[in-house]
């Protein structure tokens, strides 16, 4: 392929286009944009094979340069389109134009645009001294080409969210072989359907990994968790990918671990505890190992992540118990959320930091009371504590729903008591509240009609006099479900 292919699909497509106007002047901005543009090319009238080629850009000039206003005008210049009415330039027509190569381009990003579905524009082979490329968030489409293997110098790549691209052959194999140098590899949502190749251990400066949702399987190679620099690693939502977790003696550095909606587990027996060099982790920032196998306590380690840097826990949809001799309240000071629904957590409530935002432990079978030392998370907005067997009355600050509460889920925790819904009192932020399946007693109070903001209301299987609300007018949606 001789073409130099990387422009002709990048139009920006408008919709003023008839104007029985003069067309205006290009944009002094424009203009710079594209000199400067050309100057990255080298001119070469024997790169095309199409006789009809011709160096299109040759004569884009400058003001000084070109023949007073009408050569400097950019969208008189060929190759160049501009809005009929705006002036601005919308289509670069460069195919066939004797373009050698874009050889000092160091980064090119064509991120987060609407490609609608056509091919990554490869012929990107002359781009050899490309560092960093970014195609993210584009509408691509189909296999990428294997010319992108030619960029040895390539230190970042990200494709992600391209999902009907497909990296497959080339694949993932071919991508370390000569891509030697790379440090960021993003290709969340790129169909790679392939197993992760051990070589991948091999790419020594490989800070961050993001292989979200990429159709993998097979087994994950332990040693990619030993990369001396890796900080940040993902694969997870990639089903049928089998691994267990590493032995961590030789990386301190992970800063960020997302196995969730993996088929993780752990040794044979999936438990925790016997993922001991996980124990060195402790600069964890966030943790997420949600919907695995994992069974067993929450062993002490987790416990032991440092309390300055824990932000995210997430262990929902395991087979976990509970924290092995829990604190009062959970040691970590910067925690912002904490999910641990879906388990089989027993024994008392954990009480997250006052710094969490949204904390989530429905489905479990946790008892006793809920201490009033959770009224002290001050920024929480979302709280779920339903289908637990919780009991007792809920703490006063909790039932007057504290400013930044939009969610508040009860739902089926059995034994929890009035007098809880005498103090209600709705709050501006308030979205949704879920009482259900509980022993609530006594009448809705009135200041429920001042939940603007209020969607969702679900109050049955109480014992609860709800019946007051049909008289009232309630000019925005409630949902109530009895
Ligand atoms: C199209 O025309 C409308 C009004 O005439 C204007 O607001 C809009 O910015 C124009 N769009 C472009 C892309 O020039
Ligand atoms: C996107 O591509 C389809 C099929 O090639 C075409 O019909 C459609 O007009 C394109 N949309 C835009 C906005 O160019
Ligand atoms: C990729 O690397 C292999 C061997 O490592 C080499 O033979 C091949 O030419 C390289 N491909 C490109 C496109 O540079
Ligand atoms: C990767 O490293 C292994 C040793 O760990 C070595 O045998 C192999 O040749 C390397 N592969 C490549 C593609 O560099
Ligand atoms: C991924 O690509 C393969 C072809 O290699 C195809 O069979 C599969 O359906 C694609 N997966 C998705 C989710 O598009
Ligand atoms: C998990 O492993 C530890 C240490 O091997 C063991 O003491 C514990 O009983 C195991 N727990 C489960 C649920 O298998
Ligand atoms: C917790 O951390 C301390 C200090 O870093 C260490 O001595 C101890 O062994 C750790 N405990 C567990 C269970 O990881
Ligand atoms: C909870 O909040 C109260 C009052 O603001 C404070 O006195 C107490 O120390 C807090 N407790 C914890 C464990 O943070
Ligand atoms: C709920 O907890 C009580 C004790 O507080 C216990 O008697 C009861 O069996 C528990 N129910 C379930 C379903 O676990």
């Amino acid at each position: 392929m001789r073409f130099l292919l990387l422009l002709s699909p990048v139009y920006l497509v408008v919709a003023n286009s008839s104007s029985s106007m003069q067309q205006p002047l290009c944009h002094g901005s424009e203009r710079s944009a594209l000199l400067q543009f050309k100057q990255s090319f080298l001119i070469d009238e024997h790169v095309s094979d199409n006789p009809f080629a011709y160096p299109k850009v040759a004569k884009w000039k400058s003001h000084r340069e070109g023949e007073g206003e009408v050569g400097s005008d950019c969208c008189s210049w060929d190759g160049v389109e501009c809005d009929r009415e705006t002036g601005h330039v919308i289509s670069l027509h460069l195919a066939s134009s004797c373009l050698s190569g874009l050889v000092h381009l160091r980064r090119l990003d064509l991120s987060d645009n609407d490609f609608n579905y056509s091919e990554i524009p490869f012929g990107v082979c002359q781009l050899s001294r490309l560092r960093s490329l970014d195609l993210s968030y584009a509408g691509f489409s189909g296999q990428i080409s294997s010319e992108l293997l030619a960029l040895s110098k390539l230190v970042f790549l990200d494709l992600s969210a391209n999902p009907i691209v497909q990296l497959q052959k080339p694949g993932l194999r071919n991508l370390v072989q000569n891509l030697t140098h790379l440090k960021g590899t993003h290709l969340s949502q790129v169909n790679i359907s392939s197993t992760i190749p051990h070589t991948w251990a091999n790419l020594s400066s490989l800070t961050s990994l993001f292989l979200k949702e990429c159709g993998l399987h097979g087994e994950f190679p332990m040693t990619i968790f030993r990369l001396p620099s890796l900080q940040y690693l993902s694969v997870r939502y990639n089903p049928d990918l089998i691994g267990y977790l590493p032995e961590f003696q030789e990386t301190r550095t992970l800063k960020m671990l997302y196995l969730g909606g993996t088929s993780f587990s752990g040794l044979a027996s999936c438990n925790l505890t016997e993922f001991p060099d996980l124990q060195n982790q402790n600069e964890l920032e966030i943790l997420i190992l949600t919907e695995n196998k994992i069974h067993g306590p929450i062993p002490k380690w987790v416990l032991n992540i440092s309390k300055e840097t824990l932000g995210v826990l997430d262990l929902s949809g395991n087979f976990l118990t509970g924290f092995d001799q829990p604190p009062v309240v959970l040691p970590w000071s910067r925690l912002q959320s904490l999910q641990l629904d879906s388990n089989m957590l027993q024994g008392p409530l954990p009480i997250p930091p006052p710094s969490t935002f949204e904390y989530s432990v429905s489905g479990n079978k946790l008892t006793g009371e809920i201490l009033p030392l959770i009224c002290n998370m001050s920024s929480l907005m979302l709280l779920d504590l339903s289908s637990n067997n919780l009991s007792g009355r809920i703490p006063q600050g909790l039932a007057n729903f504290p400013i930044p509460l939009i969610q508040f889920s009860i739902w089926k925790s059995t034994a929890l008591m009035a007098p809880f819904l005498k103090h209600v009192q709705c709050q501006k932020n308030l979205r949704v509240i879920d009482l259900g399946e509980n022993q609530f007693q006594g009448q809705i109070p009135r200041s429920f009609a001042k939940c603007m903001m209020l969607k969702h209301l679900v109050l049955g299987n109480n014992q609860i006099d709800h019946g007051f609300l049909s008289g009232l007018e309630l000019s925005h949606s409630y949902r109530f479900l009895f």
